[in-house]
């Protein structure tokens, strides 16, 4: 199994083992090597006194000398064949114990001048002890002894010491280190958080660390890859986003199309099955006469119906296409509404409908605009406000004049358009009141064509629920 570990643990993890694994070797070798060094160099040293001995007359003027000697080097110094004056001690017990380190030989070769060095168990110490014999200028014979069991005792020391001081030296590494590997790790600590904000598209946050080494180099390189990252995916973004929306757009167009086809038919199905019907009936002789005359009174009504749908289908189909031939000419609004009025004038007085109109009707405004064409929007709007007005109500048409504008306005008291079917009376086959419709014949496409035809005279036209009734406005070009 992998054991998860951070990079913090694993930093101290191997400060700490090769800071032991140093602390051990270096306890290893003092333990099996100091000894045999510090031995090796107690001689050398022991052997150099030996030698400058040579050279001096050991006597009483050499006492504090002598003494230094002693201590400085943590020696003994035996006298085998006289005793200087300044030794206190026993000379008869000095010479005795001197005695016990040589053998006669090497005396004999010490007389000779020679530098005799050896390591033997001192039975007046009881201890293993380096000896070195020599002779100095006044030719005393001397025994410089040290003892071996001295120099293990200090080696352990130093080894008690070294682990004493590894410890501490352990303990202080990894403080200091701590704030080191802080140091090295943050950087670290922060790309990992972009990387993970980066992971969950989120590319706001950059490296902006001077560390001056490799990881301030990656992360210039993790800035950039976020960069580019945020960029091309802004851009997939934008793309998938134009994509769905045309698809979307499609749809809707598509929808639509299917929409209008079912309305086109279900308009065609009533008069269809009536021509048929009562065309089936006159065949068949089955009506007396006077009904065959009502029979032909009802086809011909239904294939006028018909022909009026197919009209003002064609009507709507070739607006957009109608704006390159659009004749605008100047026109007298005022002539136009009293033409239309003048039209209505019989279903008005059967309603008992007011009629009122503004004003400024008697302005003789001049617009420019397509007459057929405006001609056509009076009409569907007036018969519109007819056919909606309730009884005894008012229809008002208005024309005023607003920022070097001409603005017409048809209003008719009655119920208001419901607030959420405001903006679908626009599109073609849309009849919010069924039984109403059915009553006058509509076909519900008259607004949809007077919204093209304004359009097409770059202005828009407005519906509005005011005052207990319906006002709809729109804008033409002053002449
Ligand atoms: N002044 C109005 N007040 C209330 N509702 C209206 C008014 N004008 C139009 N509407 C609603 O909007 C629908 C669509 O009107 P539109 O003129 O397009 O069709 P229509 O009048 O029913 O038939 P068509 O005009 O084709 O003979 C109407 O059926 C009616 O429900
Ligand atoms: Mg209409």
């Amino acid at each position: 199994m992998k054991i998860k570990m951070s990079l913090t643990i694993k930093f101290y993890l191997i400060i700490v083992s090769s800071l032991i694994f140093a602390i051990g070797i270096s306890i290893l070798i003092s333990n099996f090597m100091l000894s045999k060094y510090y031995i090796v160099q107690r001689e050398k040293k022991i052997k150099n006194i030996a030698v400058t001995l040579q050279e001096i007359d050991v006597n009483s003027a050499f006492k504090d000398e002598f003494e230094k000697l002693k201590n400085k080097n943590d020696i003994n110094i035996l006298f085998l064949n006289k005793v200087p004056d300044f030794i206190a001690e026993n000379s008869m017990l000095q010479i005795m114990m001197a005695l016990s380190y040589v053998t006669k030989d090497e005396i004999k070769r010490v007389y000779n001048g020679e530098i005799i060095l050896k390591k033997e168990y001192s039975v007046i110490t009881s201890r293993n002890e380096i000896i070195v014999l020599t002779k100095t200028k006044n030719g005393i014979i001397l025994a410089l002894t040290s003892s071996i069991a001295s120099v293990k005792e200090y080696v352990n020391t130093v080894i008690r010491f070294g682990i004493f001081t590894g410890i501490i030296a352990l303990i202080l590494t990894i403080f200091i280190n701590g704030f080191f590997v802080k140091k090295i790790l943050f950087p670290l600590k922060k790309l990992k958080e972009i990387a993970e904000k980066m992971a969950k598209l989120d590319f706001s946050d950059k490296f902006d660390i001077e560390t001056g080494d490799e990881i301030e180099e990656f992360g210039k390189t993790f800035n950039y890859l976020s960069n580019e990252l945020e960029f091309n995916l802004t851009k997939i973004k934008s793309v998938s986003e134009k994509l769905t929306l045309e698809i979307k757009k499609e749809k809707e167009i598509e929808r639509k199309r299917k929409e209008f086809i079912g309305n086109v038919s279900h308009e065609l199905k009533t008069p269809i099955a009536l021509i048929m019907a009562y065309s089936e009936g006159l065949k068949d002789n089955v009506a007396i006469v006077e009904d065959r005359n009502y029979y032909c009174d009802v086809i011909s009504s239904e294939a006028k119906k018909m022909d009026n749908l197919v009209k003002e289908l064609l009507g709507l189909m070739k607006i957009e296409k109608e704006e390159k031939k659009l004749k605008f000419e100047k026109i007298k609004i005022r002539d136009i509404i009293k033409k239309t009025i003048k039209k209505f004038d019989f279903d008005l007085k059967e309603l008992g409908v007011k009629l009122k109109c503004s004003k400024n009707q008697n302005n003789d405004y001049i617009v420019m605009a397509d007459i057929v064409k405006i001609e056509q929007v009076l009409d569907n709007l007036i018969s519109n406000a007819i056919n909606n007005v309730n009884k005894n109500g008012i229809i008002s048409i208005d024309v005023l004049e607003k920022n070097s504008k001409i603005e017409i306005e048809i209003y008719n008291s009655g119920s208001h358009i419901p607030a959420d079917k405001i903006d679908e009376i626009w599109e073609p086959f849309v009849k919010l009141d069924k039984s109403r419709n059915r009553k006058y014949g509509g076909t519900g496409l008259g607004l949809s064509i007077v919204k093209g035809i304004i359009k097409i005279h770059n202005s828009e036209i407005k519906v509005e629920n005011i005052d207990n009734g319906v006002k709809f406005s729109f804008f033409l070009e002053m002449a």
